[in-house]
Parts: C-alpha cells; sequence; structure tokens
C-alpha cells in the first residue's frame, strides 16, 4: 500500500552549521517543503542578520531542483532589544523566536534566566504577531528531570498565557499528558508541536537491553501513558497539534560518552518514522492534516501544493549515517522500519 499526502512541514528542527549541512540538509528537503530551523547554534542565532547568513548556508546544500524553504528563528535573550523583534517581523524569513531557559538543554546557556526579564520581547512579539516557540522545561538542576516540563507549564508557561492573551505560542516537543492538557484547554493562540520520537517510544527505551544514549532528548521521553497521550492529541484531529520533529543529530562520541548530549536524530527518515507512529494507532488518514496542513495554518502559511509518496515496504536503517567528518546514529538503527520514502 502507498500513501501519497501533500508534502509536509517541519515546525521544530535542527539542522547544526557548518560541513554537516551536506549531511543534513537533503534528507530533510526531499521529505519536507519547509522546516523552522533552530537557534541554538555555538554562538546562538540572536540577530536578524546572522538568521539571514544561517538561511544562506543552509540553501547552499540544498540539493538543487528541490523545492525546500528554510523558516528561520531567533534565540531570545535577556540582552535582546525590541527592535530585533521588530526587524525580524520585517523580514520575510523570520518565522518565530525562540525561549530556552537557560541550562534547559543543548546550547541553551545564552537563554533565559527569568522570563521576567523579557517581557518587552513577550509584548514586541504580542504587537507584531511574531509566533513565541517555547522549549517548556524548569532548568533547575534540583528538580526531578521528569517534573520539568508539567512545573514549566504550571510555573512559567500558565501565567505567560494569562499575561499575554493574544500572544501565539507553540510549545514545542511536548513529552506529557500534562502538557497536552494545557494546550487542549487553552485558547487557539496556544498549539504544540509533537516529535515523532516522543510518538514511538517511552522511557522503556532508554532502559532496554542497557542504557541507551541515542533514546536520550530533552525533554526527556516520559512513561507509556504519556506516550498514549501524546498519540491521542497528535491523531485527534485537534488543529493545535502539528509536526516538529526536533530531528537533534549529535555525534556519535558525543552520545556513548560519560554525559551523552542530549538530542535525538530522526531527519534522515522522519516522515516514515511518523507514518508508523499513526499506522501503529491505526490513524494513517489523520497524518496528513498532522503534518502538512495544521502548522502552516498556525504560522499563517499557504498550504503546500506539491506531493509525496510512501510506500509500505519494510526496511532496516543503517547503523549510522555520516555526519560532516564524524557519524550519527539514527533512532531506529537496528530494527526494521514500515515505511519508505518513494524517490
Ligand atoms: C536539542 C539539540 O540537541 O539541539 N536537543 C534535544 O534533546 N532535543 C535541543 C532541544 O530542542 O532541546
Ligand atoms: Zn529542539
Amino acid at each position: 500500500m502507498a500513501l501519497t499526502l501533500t508534502r509536509p512541514d517541519d515546525f521544530h528542527l535542527h539542522l547544526r552549521d557548518g560541513d554537516v549541512l551536506a549531511d543534513l540538509v537533503p534528507p530533510v528537503a526531499e521529505r519536507f517543503s519547509r522546516a523552522l530551523v533552530m537557534p541554538n547554534l555555538t554562538p546562538p542565532v540572536t540577530t536578524v542578520a546572522a538568521a539571514g547568513e544561517y538561511r544562506e548556508r543552509i540553501l547552499a546544500a540544498t540539493p538543487a531542483g528541490v523545492d525546500f524553504t528554510p523558516l528561520m528563528t531567533l534565540y531570545l535573550t535577556e540582552t535582546m532589544a525590541a527592535s530585533e523583534i521588530k526587524k525580524a517581523t520585517a523580514s520575510d524569513f523570520i518565522h518565530a523566536a525562540k525561549l530556552y531557559p537557560a541550562g534547559a538543554t543543548t546550547n541553551s546557556s545564552a537563554g533565559v534566566r527569568d522570563v521576567g526579564a523579557i517581557t518587552h520581547l513577550f509584548e514586541a512579539m504580542q504587537d507584531a504577531g511574531l509566533v513565541l516557540a517555547i522549549h517548556g522545561e524548569l532548568a533547575n538542576p534540583s528538580l526531578d528531570p521528569y517534573e520539568r516540563e508539567p512545573r514549566f507549564v504550571d510555573e512559567v508557561l500558565a501565567p505567560l498565557v494569562e499575561r499575554f492573551a493574544s500572544l501565539r505560542i507553540v510549545l514545542e516537543h511536548v513529552s506529557t499528558q500534562h502538557a497536552v492538557d494545557f494546550v487542549t484547554q487553552a485558547g487557539p493562540n496556544v498549539a504544540a508541536t509533537i516529535t515523532a520520537h516522543h510518538l514511538l517510544c517511552s522511557r522503556r527505551a532508554l532502559f532496554a537491553g542497557g542504557l541507551s544514549p541515542h533514546h536520550y532528548c530533552r525533554p526527556i521521553l516520559q512513561t507509556e501513558a504519556d506516550r498514549e497521550a501524546l498519540i491521542a492529541a497528535a491523531t485527534s484531529g485537534n488543529p493545535k497539534f502539528f509536526l516538529g520533529s526536533d530531528s537533534a543529530p549529535h555525534p556519535r562520541d558525543k552520545k556513548e560518552s560519560g554525559h551523552a548530549a542530549a538530542g535525538i536524530y530522526t531527519g534522515y527518515a522522519a516522515l516514515e518514522l511518523y507514518a508508523q507512529a499513526f499506522a501503529e494507532a491505526g490513524a494513517l488518514g489523520r497524518l496528513e492534516n498532522f503534518a502538512s496542513r495544521f502548522g502552516a495554518d498556525f504560522y499563517g502559511l499557504e498550504p503546500n501544493s506539491a506531493e509525496v509518496t510512501l510506500e509500505e515496504t519494510s526496511w532496516q536503517p543503517p547503523a549510522e549515517y555520516p555526519l560532516g567528518q564524524q557519524t550519527v546514529v539514527p533512532l531506529g538503527a537496528g530494527e526494521s522500519l514500515r515505511y519508505r520514502l518513494r524517490p
């Protein structure tokens, strides 16, 4: 059986920078029409000028003849001026600004320690209509890692939504029932992305057959009940929930280390991985809206017109993919995937 759908968009993606772009951009551009590219480089992308240059490097790594548009983001800091938000909105390539609580995840040390310190930026974004994308975890090291998202939702997100009632907010990579419930009951200005790995795996995967650093990401994989809540949300037809892969490759030696880096690589076959999760839930018919429609609607973008086709055929991803001079281990290495992109 083959499944044809409108070319999808990925509303949360890490492409990194430098020579690895040549490895990371092509498989994404083959599957997705657009991708919202995260700004957590070193140094982070904190200016419109830097985002524009980064965009050029991504386009230079896009295979000729492939229709792919990178949607750029700004990394919010406590020292950013509101004028940068105005500049971002006036550009035609910046589509969101990203809030990283300082210390919450990879390359977040330049992020925000106190959201009270960037009220001027939230106001500017609300006025200008720029989307706020949020990494929704408290970063306090004394907190239980499994509590970071629920506590962020209650202590930071809920008051923010209340105070900035018309700010468009995307809670990125929701991982818990609690976050799903919050987004569901909030107004239409609050939405969420869901990753393929949070749909396919619970925290069991972290411990299956020995501790697996390749299943370690932020927010961390949660319980089976949480995973089921994410499946229910993704397949519900509720337009608040849409595709954001959070494909976040790290070199093999940074993962297989005493302190594994957080991030799971799915970009080599992200659409196939989502199709697998939807098929397992008996909801393949709901994939197209989740992958190709709801995100574009929320971001105020035209829907895509081209199509992609997935074939139902079992295949095994390689044990690793090239990542510049190094390699990255993909989610699904050593397993069978059920769908394959028709070239
Ligand atoms: C991401 C990365 O590696 O950049 N890591 C992750 O675990 N998801 C950052 C992020 O989105 O949190
Ligand atoms: Zn991410």
